[in-house]
C-alpha cells in the first residue's frame, strides 16, 4: 500500500496520490479564490503562448509526465497565474458566470466517474438532475404541468427541454426544431429553398451562424431594422413580413433577443409574440444572457411575452452562476423535441423499453457531460432565493454604474440598462473608435481591471458584464480613474 506521500514509480506511469494530489490542489485553490476575491495580482497577465508553453515545460511534461507530486503542484500553480481571474472584483468581462467557491465539484466527479447524461442508464443520477432542472425552467414559463419537480411524466400539454454545451448549440437546436416544424421532409430531402428566419439585425451571430451550418445560408437570415439602441423596431416586421411573402418566401422562425449580447437590451417580446400568432409563425426568444430576468418579481417585466415563445434557449453558465457550459433549450410544445432530428441510431435509441429518460435523440451532440449535475448544485449551494437576490443585484450593478458615469463629464453611456451589461465611452469628443479600443488593451494589459469591448450604433464602446458579487462602488470609482488616466495619456499623445 502507497503511503500518502509516496509515489509509486514502479510502472512508467506514475501513480499520484489521490487524496493527497486533491488535497493540494484544493489548497491551490482556495489561495487562488481568496487571492482573487482580495483583489490582489493581476486580473489577467496575457503572456505569448510561447511564454506560457515553456513557463509549463509542456514539451517535457507531455512526454515524460509528472514525475512526482510536486511537479504536478507547480505545474497547477503555473497554470493558475496564467488564468483571467473571474473572481477578481475587477473583473467584468464576458458572460461567463463567475462560479461560488465550490462550483467546480460536480465537474470534480464527473471527471472522476465520467457518466455522460445523454443515456439514462450511462449515469442515471445525471439524467435525473437534468430532468429535475429542465421541469423548473419549464414551469417558470408555466409550461410544465406535472404535479411536482420530481414528476417526470410526459403529460399531454406538458413543455420540454434538454441542456446542451452552450448557446450557440442550443440555438442551432432551437432553429433546426423550427424547421423540422415547417418543412419536415428536409431532414431526409434537404432544405427547401423558400424558408427565411426574421428577427433583429443585432441578433447573436450564433443564428446566422445555425441557418449556415443547416445549408440554409447566411442569406435567410432577413434583418429587421433596429432603433437607435439596437432594439428591434416591432413596427417594420410587418413590413418585412410582406416583402418576403412577395418573393414567395415562407418564414420559419422570428427571433428575439432577450438580451442583445453588445448591450443587454431586450425586444419587446408581447409584441413579436403577437405578430407570431397573427401569421402562425414558430417565435424563438434568444435569452441565452436574459431569460434569467423570467426569476426576479422585479425584473420580469423585461421578459414580458416570452411565455409566448414555441422555443427558448437559457444559458446557465452566464447569469445562473454555473462553470461553462450549460444551456437549456426549452420547447412549449413536447413534439416539437421529439420531431427535431428524425433519425435512428438504433444501438442507443430504445424508444419504449427505457427506464427514465435519454436526451440523446434530441441534442446535436451523442455524449454530453453531467450538465443538469452543474446545473442543480448551483442552487444546492445557495438555494433559489439567494438566486433571484444575485441576479437582481447584478441588474443593479449596472444601473449603479450607469449613474455613476453619468455623473461624471466625460463619460457617455447611450443607454439605460435593463440586464447586468453596460457600455460607454470615455471622451467620445475627442477618442476615436481606435483610440477606444487602444484603451481598452492598455487597460487590460495593465492587469487592473478586465472589461471587454463591442461595436454598438457603428462605434466602439467599452463594455462592462457585472456578475461578480464582490464588485462594488469602489470598483466603479477606480475603473473610472484609471481609464481617465489611460485615456488622457492616449489624448496627449495623439497632440
Ligand atoms: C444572446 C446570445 N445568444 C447566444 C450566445 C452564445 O452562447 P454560448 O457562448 O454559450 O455559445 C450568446 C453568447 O454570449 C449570447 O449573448
Amino acid at each position: 500500500m502507497l503511503q500518502t506521500n509516496q509515489v509509486n514509480t514502479t510502472s512508467s506511469t506514475i501513480a499520484l496520490p489521490f487524496l493527497q494530489t486533491k488535497e493540494q490542489i484544493a489548497v491551490l485553490l482556495n489561495e487562488y479564490i481568496e487571492r482573487s476575491k482580495n483583489g490582489e495580482g493581476p486580473v489577467l497577465l496575457q503572456e505569448k503562448p510561447e511564454q506560457i508553453a515553456q513557463e509549463l515545460q509542456l514539451d517535457t511534461v507531455f512526454e515524460n509526465g509528472f514525475q512526482n507530486l510536486e511537479d504536478l503542484i507547480d505545474f497547477v500553480k503555473t497554470y493558475l497565474a496564467h488564468t483571467n481571474h473571474l473572481n477578481n472584483p475587477k473583473y467584468m468581462g464576458h458572460q461567463v458566470a463567475v462560479p461560488q467557491d465550490l462550483s467546480g465539484i460536480p465537474d470534480w466527479i464527473h471527471g472522476t466517474v465520467n457518466n455522460p447524461s445523454s443515456l439514462y442508464e450511462m449515469g442515471p443520477a445525471g439524467a435525473t438532475l437534468e430532468g429535475f432542472m429542465i421541469n423548473w425552467m419549464l414551469s417558470k414559463f408555466n409550461w410544465f404541468k406535472g404535479s411536482n419537480l420530481c414528476d417526470f411524466s410526459t403529460h399531454a400539454t406538458n413543455g420540454s427541454g434538454l441542456l446542451t454545451h452552450g448557446g450557440s448549440i442550443a440555438n442551432l437546436t432551437a432553429l433546426s426544431a423550427a424547421r423540422a416544424a415547417i418543412a419536415p421532409e428536409a431532414w431526409t430531402e434537404g432544405n427547401p429553398s423558400d424558408l427565411v428566419v426574421i428577427g433583429p439585425a443585432t441578433a447573436h451571430y450564433s443564428v446566422v451562424r445555425a441557418l449556415s451550418i443547416m445549408g440554409m445560408g447566411k442569406n435567410a437570415y432577413v434583418p429587421v431594422p433596429v432603433d437607435q439602441n439596437e432594439v428591434i423596431l416591432t413596427s417594420h416586421l410587418e413590413r418585412v413580413y410582406k416583402e418576403v411573402k412577395n418573393q414567395n418566401k415562407r418564414v420559419m422562425a422570428v427571433v428575439a433577443n432577450a438580451c442583445a449580447t453588445s448591450s443587454g437590451l431586450f425586444d419587446p417580446m408581447e409584441e413579436m409574440a403577437a405578430f407570431c400568432k397573427k401569421y402562425k409563425l414558430w417565435f424563438h426568444v434568444d435569452g441565452a444572457h436574459g431569460a434569467v430576468a423570467i426569476l426576479s418579481e422585479k425584473d420580469k417585466e423585461r421578459v414580458a411575452g416570452i411565455e409566448k415563445a414555441d422555443s427558448i434557449i437559457w444559458d446557465a453558465h452566464k447569469m445562473l452562476q454555473v462553470p461553462s457550459l450549460c444551456t437549456a433549450v426549452l420547447f412549449k410544445n413536447q413534439e416539437h423535441q421529439w420531431n427535431n432530428f428524425r433519425q435512428k441510431g438504433s444501438y442507443v435509441f430504445h424508444e419504449n423499453e427505457v427506464i427514465g429518460m435519454d436526451s440523446m435523440p434530441y441534442t446535436v451532440e451523442c455524449t454530453k457531460s453531467a450538465l443538469g449535475t452543474k446545473l442543480f448544485w448551483s442552487f444546492a449551494l445557495k438555494g433559489e432565493q439567494p438566486m433571484i437576490e444575485f441576479i437582481e443585484t447584478s441588474f443593479q450593478k449596472a444601473r449603479d454604474l450607469y449613474s455613476y458615469l453619468c455623473s461624471l463629464e466625460d463619460f457617455y453611456c447611450p443607454y439605460i440598462p435593463e440586464s447586468n451589461i453596460l457600455c460607454f465611452q470615455f471622451r467620445p469628443d475627442q477618442l476615436s473608435d481606435q483610440d477606444q479600443l487602444a484603451l481598452r488593451y492598455e487597460l487590460i494589459n495593465s492587469g487592473a481591471f478586465y472589461i471587454t469591448s463591442c461595436e454598438f450604433q457603428e462605434k466602439r464602446f467599452l463594455r462592462t458584464v457585472l456578475m461578480n458579487t464582490k464588485t462594488g462602488h469602489e470598483d466603479f470609482v477606480e475603473l473610472a480613474e484609471t481609464i481617465r488616466k489611460i485615456g488622457s495619456s492616449i489624448l496627449s499623445n495623439k497632440h
